[in-house]
């Protein structure tokens, strides 16, 4: 089901844009945060797991990603001889950035001068990375996939998990797995703070509480389900319960809304002050305008060195074999 676009000039600019794409035979593959119009121009929308799965199948000669850097980067990796677009030059993760190549290498030799004997540590890089870090990586994880990815690796291995410390944290706990966390963090999720959880349960005390991972342990400590944003839309779709906070991005709220109209989402109250807590501007960077000024001018191209190219995909196929 299609959402409304909201203003007429809207609705000119989402048939421009659809006429374009069948053009230039083009995919657009929208992340779930993306701004609700964004959705209109979707042949895909989903989570880092569904969009990388996506991007490997594609059959289109230009995949036009509205979402941050390291998603379209992803893309262009597992699709070299396509044109991969940005929908905006500067849509960056600020997590992605917390993790550099040339540390994740140190941290491992620092590992192995303490341990000689044992076996080296074992790299699972979140895709919220840069290529770089993919490259030196041994698997990729999305937060769909994190926990059965770290289950597969051999149990005698030390795991470095980078760069999400909440992510990685919570994978720890379930899967008792030794794993040496990152420092980085989403300040759209690591913001979100225990008290508003606690109050928006006790406006909504019917409502289920659904968070994603990037959360803190106090946070994911009130919730009946963590899970990838993707997830979010299959457990709010298969349970009986008709109201969810949603403890993500808040854009969220209208992925759900739009699969789910019967059901109520409701995200925690954040002061005026709390700039980042559930909201990524990075995600919300992407304007109609821009997608369609992207897809005519086919700028923002991403280009990846090939060495570092064919050793991200590794990892990241890796991840994508993992069942
Ligand atoms: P998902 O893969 O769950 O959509 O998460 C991506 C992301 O950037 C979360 O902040
Ligand atoms: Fe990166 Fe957080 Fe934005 Fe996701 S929500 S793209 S992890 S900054």
């Amino acid at each position: 089901m299609l959402t409304k676009p909201q203003t007429q000039s809207q609705a000119q600019l989402i048939s421009k844009i659809n006429k374009l794409k069948a053009q230039k035979n083009a995919v657009i593959l929208v992340h779930n945060y993306q701004r609700p119009e964004i959705y209109e121009v979707a042949d895909y929308i989903g989570d880092s797991l569904g969009l990388s799965k996506e991007a490997s199948k594609t059959k289109a000669d230009i995949i036009l990603f509205c979402g941050v850097d390291f998603m379209a980067e992803t893309a262009k990796i597992l699709n070299p001889a396509k044109k991969v677009l940005l929908s905006v030059k500067d849509a960056s993760c600020p997590m992605a950035a917390m993790a550099d190549a040339k540390e994740v290498d140190e941290m491992k030799n620092e590992i192995k001068k303490k341990n000689p004997d044992a076996p080296e540590a074992l790299v699972v890089s979140y895709v919220n990375t840069t290529a770089d870090v993919k490259a030196v990586s041994d698997i990729c994880c999305t937060s769909a996939n994190a926990v059965k990815v770290v289950e597969s690796l051999p149990k005698d291995r030390k795991i470095i998990f980078v760069p999400d410390r909440n992510l990685g944290d919570y994978i720890k706990r379930v899967t008792g797995r030794d794993i040496i966390l990152w420092p980085g963090f989403c300040h759209s999720h690591h913001f979100i703070k225990e008290a508003q959880v606690i109050c928006a349960k006790e406006t909504h005390p019917n409502a289920k509480v659904i968070a994603h991972p990037e959360c803190k342990p106090d946070v994911l400590r009130h919730a009946d389900e963590v899970c990838s944003t993707e997830g979010m839309v299959k457990y709010a779709k298969e349970s009986s319960a008709k109201e969810f906070i949603v403890l993500t991005e808040q854009g969220m709220v209208n992925r759900l809304k739009r699969d789910l109209p019967n059901k109520e989402f409701y995200t925690p109250k954040f002061e005026k002050d709390e700039h980042f807590a559930g909201y990524c501007y990075n995600m919300k960077k992407t304007t109609l305008e821009k997608v369609y000024e992207t897809l005519l001018n086919e700028s923002n191209e991403i280009i990846v060195p090939e060495e570092i190219r064919i050793k991200a995909k590794k990892a990241i196929e890796k991840m994508l074999d993992v069942k």
